[in-house]
Order: C-alpha cells, then structure tokens, then sequence
C-alpha cells in the first residue's frame, strides 16, 4: 500500500480512501480544495500503485493495511473519509482500530451488506477478470460511476476514469470485488462510533443512492450533504461541495479534541 502526502496543513490529519476501480488519483481535487489541511491518501490493494501481495479478499485485510501503514507512519489517529469501496475500507478500520479514527467520512458508500444478487455478480465480474486477465467486466463502470450531468456536459472527465479504470491490474480488480463480496453489514459499527461523521451523497448517484445515505446519517445521527448534478463519484465530480463538507468535519473534530 502506496502512502500519498497530497498537502501538509494544521489540524486532523485527513486520510482518503478511493473507490473501486480506481485509485488514489479521483481525490487529487479534493485534495487541492482542502487548503490549510494535511491530506493523505493511499492505494489500496487491488489498484495500481500498490504491490500485488494480496491476502485473502476483505475489507479487513485492506484495513489492517492501511493501519499499519498509519501506525508507521506516527499518524495517531485521522479524520478518515472513504468514497464507496473506500467507506467499506473505513468502516472496517472504524471497527478494528477505533483508536486511528477520529471522524467518518462516508461519501457515495453504503453500510450495509451486498445483496445476495449483488454478490454473486461480483464473484462472476472477479472470475472473468482473472480468465480475462483484462479489465473489459468493469469497463461499462466509467459510465455508470458518474451522474447523468456529468456524463452529459464533461466528456472529458468520463475519458478521465476510463483512462484510471484501464490502467488498474485484472487480478486486482477481482481482489477487490471478491473482497467486497465478503463484508458484512456495519450499520452497527457506525451506530456505535463515538466521533464526529458527515456522510455525503451525489444526488444522481444510481449505484448508492440517497436512501443508503439517509440510512447511514441516521445511524450515526450525522449530517447528510447532498451534492447537486454530481454522481457516484462526487468527490471528482465536485470536489468543491465534498471538500467542503470534509472541511467542515475537520473543524468539528478539532474542536471536540481541543475541547476534550
Ligand atoms: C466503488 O465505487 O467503490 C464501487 O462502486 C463499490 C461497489 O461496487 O460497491
């Protein structure tokens, strides 16, 4: 796993957690927004830029990564923002280092677990992609990751995540599906979470949509920013509003330390 120092700042470190089938890449406008902030972010396993020893497929082992990966590098604990795939990741670091999470960001990602028809689809996407050896079964995705307004007016963004999604390796890619498969449902775990969160949503996300986000911002009695004309990929698609809302976490964190 890849540790990115996208900008140093004062406060909460921030660590961003990309989604799947991406990188670290889809948060570099977010990371330029958010002036006067550390930004860290990583490649996790399965995307390129990070070393093909994968464990076994879970979140968990993609969590217990970026843990070490924290921990080597004196980062006590971080206002921990995962988009889709990497709000799963997030989910499963709140739960087994709560020491490293001092606020949640959930962005475009769910807390519950797969349907059984969406798990099977994704065992059959990673069992292509391995006889492939290519990424043709998540190609489709450039489309579907961004809103309708996005697609329509900014082609060149679309080119953008078709370029990322093309260069992330096959066998990575079923890694991460398989390991999507298998996490379970941690609605309780953010319940639970005694920090501060905000979860965020585009409001023409199709693929975790708003009443996965209205689940999640009741369960952890948070705030829910809906970004206009942007998709699942809000962050890349207005970095603004989603750095906006991080930046609001920031605060909201730091003055619960200060006043802790
Ligand atoms: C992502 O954006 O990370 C994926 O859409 C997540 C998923 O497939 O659940």
């Amino acid at each position: 796993m890849t540790f990115h120092e996208l900008r140093t700042g004062t406060g909460t470190p921030v660590v961003l957690l990309h989604a799947f089938p991406l990188d670290h890449r889809m948060w570099l406008d977010v990371a330029d927004a958010l002036e006067g902030r550390t930004v860290l972010a990583v490649d996790l396993p399965g995307s390129a830029g990070s070393p093909p020893d994968r464990p076994e497929p879970s979140v968990d082992a993609a969590a217990d990564r970026l843990a070490a990966q924290l921990d080597a590098a004196g980062v006590g604990h971080a206002v921990v923002a995962g988009l889709s795939m990497g709000g799963y990741v997030a989910l499963a670091l709140a739960e087994r280092r709560p020491d490293l999470v001092a606020a949640l960001g959930l962005v475009d990602t769910k807390s519950t677990a797969d349907t059984d028809d969406a798990r099977a689809n994704r065992l059959r996407i990673a069992a292509e992609a391995d006889e492939q050896g290519t990424v043709a079964p998540v190609r489709p995705m450039a489309q579907t990751l961004l809103g309708a307004s996005t697609r329509n007016a900014r082609p060149e963004l679309q080119e953008q995540v078709a370029q990322w999604i093309e260069e992330q390796p096959p066998a990575g890619v079923a890694w991460s599906q398989r390991a999507m498969a298998a996490r379970p449902d941690r609605t309780d775990v953010l319940a639970a979470f005694a920090g501060p969160a905000v979860v965020v949503v585009g409001a023409e996300d199709t693929l975790t949509p708003l009443d996965q986000a209205e689940h999640m911002a009741a369960a952890a009695s948070a705030p829910l920013v809906v970004v206009p004309a942007a998709g699942h990929l809000s962050a890349l698609e207005r970095p603004a509003a989603v750095a906006a809302a991080l930046d609001e976490l920031v605060g909201r964190t730091d003055a619960g330390l200060n006043a802790g």
